[in-house]
């Protein structure tokens, strides 16, 4: 299939290149290094920071990898999608290419308007490049499990039936955001969902949750030029990266509030897998595919637990600290959502074990040099 990742200079989008490529796909990656860019102006670089994305191409191909284009630009510009559409007429489009972090999204009304304007204008435009240009092409969107929230009831793959005064009918389920990033999400999927509706487009939106790791398959057979960012910062870095850069670096493992806020984790292994799967297997035209993508829940505590666990194994000290919550967030709750769907599809999922997450300190002890401990927190608060 030809398949275009939008966002394919980033954490997700590059493995998922190798990843697709390697399975025997024609990719094109395109990005404008909005990230990068926003990560050089607030002083939060990665700690792993990978080479460009012309340069990363020439790098797999040195591999022996399947080539893979690259364009550079800005998707929330009609033009150049435009014409991107219109040279590409990709048949499977997958959509990373967004602002993707709640902190900067509440940094100030700046941050929240890039944001805005930034995910809400790549979505609408990629909707209409495909209506006009490759009307039958598979929209793949990374959402996110935010979007719903931390409801007091299990929450199902998408969709919820509802019974009311003797009548029943099929809803989104209720989604109820706690940042402006995650409410930029609910709004993408209500633009796809009015889209769905009036022009028969063919959709797959998945709910993510917070992905850990840098290593995949691809990326092991040059590990200096082919592995993803990797950023620790409070802005960039998700938790479980953030916690093992705390541990190398000896300063304590920062638990926001009580730490019982509890999501669905994955590993980086298995977004590209999910992906190349939902990409390989499209929903039929008019169908509005929602799938819950992740593997294990996971409290924050047990999440510095286990890094704690295995750091001290290694000889670090890796204290724990509860710090005040700078968000507006249930700190204890019920959390059950369910994820059927992409082990449907054939996800073989990979579960967080210990020699996991010292694999991940041995990578970061091999770059501690470069940790920069005022990046980590930063004190974004959400009032
Ligand atoms: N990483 C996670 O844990 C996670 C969890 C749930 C959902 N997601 C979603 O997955 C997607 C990818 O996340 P990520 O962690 O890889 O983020 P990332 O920032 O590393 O990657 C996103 C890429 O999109 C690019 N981009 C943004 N706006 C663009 C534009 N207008 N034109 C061209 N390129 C643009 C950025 O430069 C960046 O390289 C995001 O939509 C994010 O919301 C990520």
């Amino acid at each position: 299939m030809r398949v275009l990742i939008m966002g394919g200079d980033g954490y997700l989008g590059w493995p998922t290149a190798m990843h697709l490529a390697d399975a025997g796909h024609d990719v094109l990656v395109c990005d404008n290094y909005l990230r990068r860019t926003l990560a050089r102006q607030l002083d939060v670089e990665p700690l792993v920071d990978p080479p460009n994305l012309v340069q990363r191409a020439a790098a797999w191909r040195e591999q022996g990898g399947k080539p893979i284009e690259v364009a550079i630009g800005d998707l929330a510009e009609w033009g150049f999608v435009e014409d991107l559409f219109a040279r590409a007429t990709p048949q499977a489009i997958v959509h990373y290419a967004e602002q993707p972090s709640a902190p900067y999204s509440m940094l100030d009304r700046r941050a929240a308007a890039l944001t805005l304007h930034n995910n809400l204008g790549v979505t609408l435009n990629l909707i209409h490049a495909v209506h006009r240009f490759c009307p039958g092409s598979h929209i793949v969107k990374l959402g996110t499990m935010g979007e719903y929230g931390t409801p007091n009831i299990d929450i199902e793959e998408g969709w919820i039936d509802v019974d009311h005064k003797g009548r029943r009918d099929r809803f989104l389920f209720p989604r109820q955001a706690g940042s402006l990033y995650h409410t930029t999400k609910i709004m993408d999927t209500d633009l796809l969902w009015f889209y769905v509706r009036v022009w028969n487009l063919c959709v797959t939106d998945l709910m993510q949750g917070p992905v850990y790791g840098v290593e995949t398959e691809e990326s092991a057979r040059d590990a200096d030029r082919l592995s993803p960012h990797l950023s620790y910062d409070e802005i960039f870095g998700t938790v479980l990266n953030r916690f093992v850069v705390q541990a190398v670096a000896g300063i304590p493992l920062t638990i926001y509030g009580s730490g019982g806020q509890t999501r669905g984790y994955l590993d980086l292994r298995d977004t590209i897998q999910c992906i190349r799967l939902v990409v390989e297997q499209p929903p039929a035209p008019g169908e509005l595919r929602i799938l819950n993508q992740f593997v294990e829940t996971f409290s924050v505590r047990d999440l510095a637990q286990r890094v704690q666990t295995v750091a001290r194994r290694l000889g670090l000290a890796a204290e724990v600290a509860h710090v005040p919550n700078p968000r507006k967030e249930k700190e204890e709750h019920y959390y059950n959502p369910a994820s059927t769907g992409l082990l449907d599809l054939g996800l073989k999922p990979h579960r967080l074990s210990d020699d996991g997450i010292a694999r991940m300190i041995e990578l970061v002890r091999r770059h501690h040099e470069r940790i920069e401990p005022s990046r980590i927190v930063r004190n974004v608060r959400w009032d």
